[in-house]
This record gives structure tokens, sequence and C-alpha cells, in this order.
């Protein structure tokens, strides 16, 4: 799609045409191309279709309301932030007391949008001629041109000294696909180290892989995952430098220390399995989670955390284990099928099969449910049956009571060998 494509898209010709689009079936494309070509120029038929399907795919992004009125790039609907994610980091920057944000790489305005929408002025800033063109539409789709300017220029070259926060969000795709040395983001990670330094306040988005020893010691770092996949990391300035924060929306919920522990003993697995949340674990917060549940890992080199009793976390999923077992597949595929388990999670850590592949080969079948996980006990390969555990009972209200206390209800006992649900 060119700059003039998009135009022709704007004009109300092109605006009708994709609001007819917005239930189209893409497995019926050449069919409804073909129809609308008799009425519509062929590049706005193309442009419309494009669009359409860029829509349909930014609904998990952005939920069906904003979508459908919303314009994107191919890429830029990729390399956008999610809805939940922009919001989240907009509301920490309000309640800095943050008015206004200079949005350095804005692409189609993910975030410049989730800033405005919480009142706060925005000079949304990027290179690419559609890109901006997009945003700039965007910013009137959703009635928030009042408080967004966006501007095509390089970022390196923009005096950002009149906002009260820098917010940058590299490029980390190149025409090679995914960059990984932060060096080679665009602009690079140095360059938005040194100008978050120059401001009052600054986030810059970094990707959730980025070594700890790579965090600049004046910045905080923090890393969001949204329904329990891990986002993206951010780099803060002005806040707390050296803290690590783990953020699992929605909630949020946050776990966040200066101070770390030092790792967890591992020792036998207990009852429970608790898996930490992706966040935590890429914060390296997986020992502040272990205190929490008095618990110790099953490996010292595998963030599954064990203990007998279960208690109530935001931070990690409690599975119940029914059996430990040394791998190994025939033993795998007999007590699946002698507890009549059909429909099987698996869940990996510290081993190279694919889950994928274990289905195929223990071929599944009955009524039962159970989840598999392959990993490392002790240093041994190996394999923990079990199934999620029920919500923890709550517990005893402290609060003086005219009525005889209750009794906390006991969590189900283990029946060792019990078939997993
Ligand atoms: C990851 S995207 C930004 C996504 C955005 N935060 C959102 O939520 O929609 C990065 C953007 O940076 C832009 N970019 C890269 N280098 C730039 C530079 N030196 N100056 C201006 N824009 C740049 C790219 O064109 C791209 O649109």
């Amino acid at each position: 799609m060119t700059p003039e494509d998009f135009a022709a898209l704007l004009a109300p010709e092109g605006r009708a045409l994709l609001d007819s689009l917005r239930a189209y079936d893409p497995a019926q494309e050449l069919a409804v191309a073909t129809r609308l070509r008799r009425e519509h120029p062929a590049a706005l038929v193309s442009a419309a279709l494009g669009q359409a399907r860029l829509r349909q795919r930014a609904v998990a992004k952005f939920g069906a309301e904003d979508a459908y009125r919303m314009y994107f790039t191919p890429g830029g609907g990729e390399m956008a932030t999610r809805a939940s994610v922009a919001s989240y980091r907009a509301g920490r920057l309000a309640a800095l007391g943050v008015r206004s944000v200079a949005d350095l790489c804005c692409g189609i305005g993910g975030d410049a949008l989730a800033l405005a929408r919480l009142g706060i002025r925005v000079l949304a800033v990027d290179r690419d001629p559609l890109t901006v063109a997009v945003a700039r539409a965007n910013t009137e789709a959703l009635g928030l041109a009042d408080l967004i300017e966006v501007r095509e220029a390089d970022v390196t070259e923009v005096d950002t000294s009149a906002y009260d926060a820098v917010f940058i969000d590299p490029a980390r795709r190149g025409g090679r696909g995914r960059v990984f040395d932060p060096e080679g983001y665009s602009p690079p990670l140095s360059w938005a180290v040194r100008t978050a330094l120059t401001a009052r306040y600054a986030a810059i988005k970094i990707a959730p892989g980025i070594p700890h020893e790579a965090v600049p010691k004046e910045a905080e770092a923090e890393w969001i995952s949204d329904t329990g996949d891990v986002k993206e990391a951010v780099l803060w300035f002005g806040t707390a430098p050296g803290t690590v924060r783990a953020t699992l929306l929605p909630g949020p919920r946050a776990l966040e220390t200066a101070d770390p522990l030092p790792d967890p003993e591992a020792g036998p697995v207990g009852r429970y399995l608790y898996e930490p949340d992706g966040a935590v674990i890429r914060a390296h917060l997986v020992a502040e989670v272990a205190e929490q549940l008095d618990g110790r890992l099953i490996d010292p080199t595998i963030a599954y955390v064990t203990a007998d009793e279960l208690r109530a976390t935001p931070y990690a999923t409690a599975y119940e284990i029914t059996d430990v077992l040394p791998f190994g597949l025939k033993k795998l595929k007999a007590l699946l099928r002698e507890r009549g388990v059909g429909i099987l999670t698996v869940k990996k850590r510290g081993s190279a099969i694919e889950p994928e592949e274990l289905r195929r080969k223990v071929k599944p079948q009955g009524p039962n449910s159970a989840t598999v996980f392959l990993t490392r006990v002790a240093g041994a390969p190996s394999m923990l049956i079990g199934s999620p555990a029920p919500e923890p009972s709550p517990a005893p209200s402290p609060a003086p009571s005219p009525e005889p206390a209750a009794e906390p209800a006991a969590a189900p006992s283990p029946e060792p060998g019990t078939t997993a649900p």
C-alpha cells in the first residue's frame, strides 16, 4: 500500500468500501474482489481488502470496537503495542504526573492513542511516510487528534526538551526479520538510553529477552505479561533505578525488588508444582515467589517451584501432582491409558521433546484430562503428571465474629495414583 492508496481509502468511497468489508471472509477474497472491481477502481479494492484483513487481525490486540475504526500497515499492526499493555504503561506515566510525552517511533500509534486517552498530550514521531499517515488517521478515527501531533521525522533529530516524558519504542525488525542485538534496533538502544537520560521521565520498550547485564544501572526494568504471555520489557528512567519488576495483566499485579533473593534451594517434588508466570521468570523473581509459597525448586536450573501446601498466588499457576516418574514414553503411554486420559496438556521446561511429538507418540485416548510436565528433577529427565490445583480456600478472617469461626475447608487429601480429572 502506498501513501496514495491509503489516501484513497480515507476518501468517502474508500471508507464506505472498507466499512462494507467488516465481516468479509478472507477465504472468499477472489470472488469478493471480482465483484467489487465491477464498481470500484482495482487499486482501491485491493487496498480495502488488505486493510480489512489487517483490521480483522488487529482485533486481538485492540478489541473489535477500536480495530474496526483504526487503520494499519502490515508491519505497523504487528509491531504495535497491544492496547492492554499500552494503557497500563500510559497509566504508570500518568501516575507520575506526566502530562506530555514525546512518543519517539510511534508506528501506527498504539502507544500514543493510549496516552492521549488518559488526557496526556503527545508528540508522535515516525520517519516512515505511510506509517505517519496511518497514525494520523488513527488519531482522527478515535477522536484524539486534539491531543496528538503526528510528525514525520527522524527521531534522532527531534527536540524533546518541552515534554515531561519520552517514550521510545525502537523498531526491532529489520529487512531480515527480528533483530536480537539491541544495537541493531532502529534507533539503537544506546541512543535510546542516552536520550532517556536527558528526560525527567522516560520509558524504553525492549524485547523481553534482554539480558539483565544489559540493563543500565540508572534504569528500573519491568517485564510485562498479559494473560500469562510475556509481551515486553520496559526500561524506566526517573522511577526506581536498580529495581526489577514483574507485572501481570490484567490486574495489574506487580512483584518487585531492588534486592533480589539468592536462588532458591532445590529439593524433592512435593504435592504441588507451581509454574511461575513468564514475567516472573524473565525478571528473575522466581526466588521471591518460592519464598511466598514456602517452596523449593525441583532442580537448580529449572524454574518450577514445588511445595507441600497449596497457597494462592497470582504469580504462578498451581498443579496438584499425582506421579513423578523418570522420563519414558512407554511408561507414560501405559499410565495415560490406564487412567483414560484423552485430553493431555503437555508442558515442558528443560526437555527437548516437542509437545506435539509427544502427543503423537502416546496417542492419548479417553474421557479424562491430565497435564504432563517434561522436565528435570535433580538433574534427571523426568515426567510429572497432575492437574490444575483447585483454588486454595481463603485464610480465615482475623476479624472477631459473634459466630464461631468457621474451619477453613481442608484441601482434598491426596490419593496416591488417583486418576487425573
Ligand atoms: C516498534 S514500532 C512502534 C510501534 C508503536 N509503539 C505502536 O504501538 O504502534 C517502531 C517504529 O519506529 C520507526 N523508526 C525506526 N527508526 C526510526 C527513526 N530513526 N526515526 C523515526 N522513526 C523510526 C519505524 O518506522 C516503526 O514505525
